[in-house]
């Protein structure tokens, strides 16, 4: 049988406030045009039905499961992954806490576990921690336990909340 070929559409994305255009087939996923297509492969693929939360990464600030996502459903938004967390050399204070709390092991699960705490600390900088483990139950992590992760994401808030002041408090 002659299945002919597949339209493609373009979709356009700013990843990382860095703005492409791809041109895909309808039925290709977000965490496919992100690893594939643009070659940001900190974006992980678990179970690849929605569940394990491994490839969330943010749509316009919000945490969506990228293996479930079509990219034809996100043309024109804003998707940050965990590539987008650092500057530079230069840290995102999730990632530090992670580090210095030693909130990983083997890993697999960190991109997207920092993507779901950056959206939770990002909305609420007085997060506590009862909201964040309530807050990343929804992403599964198979060796380290929740523990050290809930203490370097209250560890990130905590910092992001006292340079914000102290920005705040230098430009008065
Ligand atoms: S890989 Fe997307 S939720 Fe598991
Ligand atoms: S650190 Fe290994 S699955 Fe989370």
């Amino acid at each position: 049988m002659d299945r002919g070929t597949v339209d493609k559409h373009d979709v356009t994305l700013t990843v990382n406030g860095r703005t492409s255009t791809v041109s895909v087939e309808p039925r290709k996923l977000l965490v496919d045009v992100l690893r594939e297509e643009l070659g940001l492969t900190g974006t992980h693929v678990g179970c690849e039905h929605g569940v394990c939360g491994t490839c969330t990464v943010l749509r316009d600030g919000e945490s969506i499961r990228s293996c479930t996502t079509f990219a034809v459903q996100v043309d024109g938004a804003e998707i940050r992954t965990v590539e987008g967390l650092a500057k530079g050399a230069e840290l995102h204070p999730l990632q530090d806490g992670f580090w210095d709390k030693q909130g990983l092991q083997c890993g697999y699960c960190t991109p997207g576990m920092l993507m779901r705490a950056c959206e939770i600390v990002e909305r609420n900088p007085d997060v506590t921690h009862d909201e964040v483990r309530e807050g990343i139950a929804s992403n599964l992590c198979r060796c380290t336990g929740y523990q050290f992760i809930t203490e370097a994401v209250c560890a990130a808030a905590a910092r992001m909340k006292a340079d914000s002041a102290e920005t705040t408090g230098a430009q008065a």
